[in-house]
């Protein structure tokens, strides 16, 4: 078996973080006897610089003969902001139509929680966050930019195509799981626009699903119930927005944003789905071996769960979580000693 793996290191930590990814990797192969034939990609700052390039349609022609991406992160000070966020990695998700965001939001055991008293049971949920509209591929503008007049505009897109799609997807993961049930979380109460496209789309959705039951919370209290009661989310599906945010506050009551995978997923597998960090290229902490690369092993093992490989992922996991009850007493490691570690555990 050969996997046909592209892989983004970026900008910041990312490839940082990335070789780790790619050490689990190799370790994974070796053990499991698959075959990876891997192609790097100069995309990021860089080549910004150098090029005045984020994604030449070349480079995104190639990426869809792989079968998987790995991506570190992207974005850095010395570009303007947006640019390569916008054109290299949101410009990935729309071309390849990622529609599901998937974020999973686990405390593993052994990982301290800024949550008082948590344990790993309470925090066990899945964000299904919408990859490919929402505010973030709506239009903008300025009128009267640099006056006092001034007003700038951003706009949501929301299709019933696009909502349908991953609400469908949504109900499809929650009935899946032994609790079956799925929280919407939008804010109906204002944006009564695409609230309301929203909420219809999940009530017709919800008569082929009648196992799972529906729960429905507007943003601002999920993030309440985030911190004061995340036992009560088992699938959460929300807007491209939202769903950004919630994953950080996600990440952060899981034990920290270093250990927050993520996957840009096609479900319908026409194109390569790509996975990453929920974390971006942290410039604050770049080239001094500081960044915790679990978040970019545990994406490593969602890829492997996405190409079919079970028992490879499962192995990647459940390395992590040993050498995540083992960080207690390991005293502070660097992020090479970090994917040493996990690597050592996986060839065994
Ligand atoms: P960030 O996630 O890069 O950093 C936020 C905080 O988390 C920082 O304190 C950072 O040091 C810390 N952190 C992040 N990853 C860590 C890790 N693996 N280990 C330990 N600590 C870690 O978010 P930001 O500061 O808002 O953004 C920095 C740049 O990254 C910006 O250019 C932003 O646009 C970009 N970004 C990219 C992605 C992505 O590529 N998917 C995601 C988020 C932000
Ligand atoms: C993320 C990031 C991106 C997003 C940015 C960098 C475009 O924050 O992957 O969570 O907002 O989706
Ligand atoms: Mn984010």
């Amino acid at each position: 078996m050969t996997i046909r793996l592209a892989v983004i290191p970026g900008d910041g930590i990312g490839p940082e973080v990335v070789t780790e990814g790619l050490k689990v990797l190799d370790a994974v192969s070796a053990r499991f006897s698959l075959q990876i034939e891997r192609t790097e990609y100069d995309l990021g700052a860089r080549r910004w610089h150098a090029t005045g390039e984020t994604l030449p349609d070349t480079v995104l022609d190639e990426l869809r003969a792989h079968d998987a991406i790995l991506l570190g992160a992207v974005g850095d000070p010395s570009v303007p902001s947006g640019v390569l966020e916008r054109g290299l990695l949101l410009r990935l998700r729309f071309e390849l139509d990622h529609y599901v965001n998937l974020r999973p939001v686990k405390l593993f055991p052994g990982v301290r929680s800024p949550l008082a008293d948590i344990k790993p049971e309470q925090v066990d949920f899945l964000v299904v966050r919408e990859g490919t509209e929402g505010a973030y591929a709506g239009s903008g503008g300025f009128l009267r930019r640099g006056t006092p007049q001034e007003i700038a505009t951003e706009e949501s897109v929301n299709t019933a195509f696009g909502v349908a799609r991953v609400v469908r997807d949504a109900f499809t993961r929650a009935a899946g799981r032994p609790r079956r049930k799925l929280t919407v979380v939008h804010k109906n109460n204002v944006l009564v626009h695409a609230g309301d496209l929203w909420a219809r789309t999940v009530r017709e959705v919800a008569a082929e699903f009648p196992g799972v039951s529906v729960d429905y919370c507007h943003v601002d209290a999920a993030t309440i119930y985030f911190v004061t009661d995340p036992g009560r989310f088992d699938v959460i599906v929300t807007d491209n927005l939202f769903g950004d945010i919630l994953t950080d506050l996600g990440a952060a009551i899981a034990g920290g944003i270093g250990l927050a995978a993520s996957g840009n997923i096609n479900p319908q597998r026409t194109t390569p789905s790509m996975f990453e960090p929920v974390h971006g290229s942290a410039p604050d902490i770049a080239g001094r071996g500081l960044a915790d690369p679990t978040a970019t092993i545990l994406s490593v093992a969602m890829l492997l769960d996405h190409l079919g490989y079970r028992e490879a992922s499962q192995a990647v996991e459940a390395a992590v979580a040993e050498d995540l009850l083992e960080r207690s007493t390991a005293g502070r490691r660097t992020t090479a000693h970090i994917g040493d570690a996990i690597a050592a555990k996986i060839v065994g």
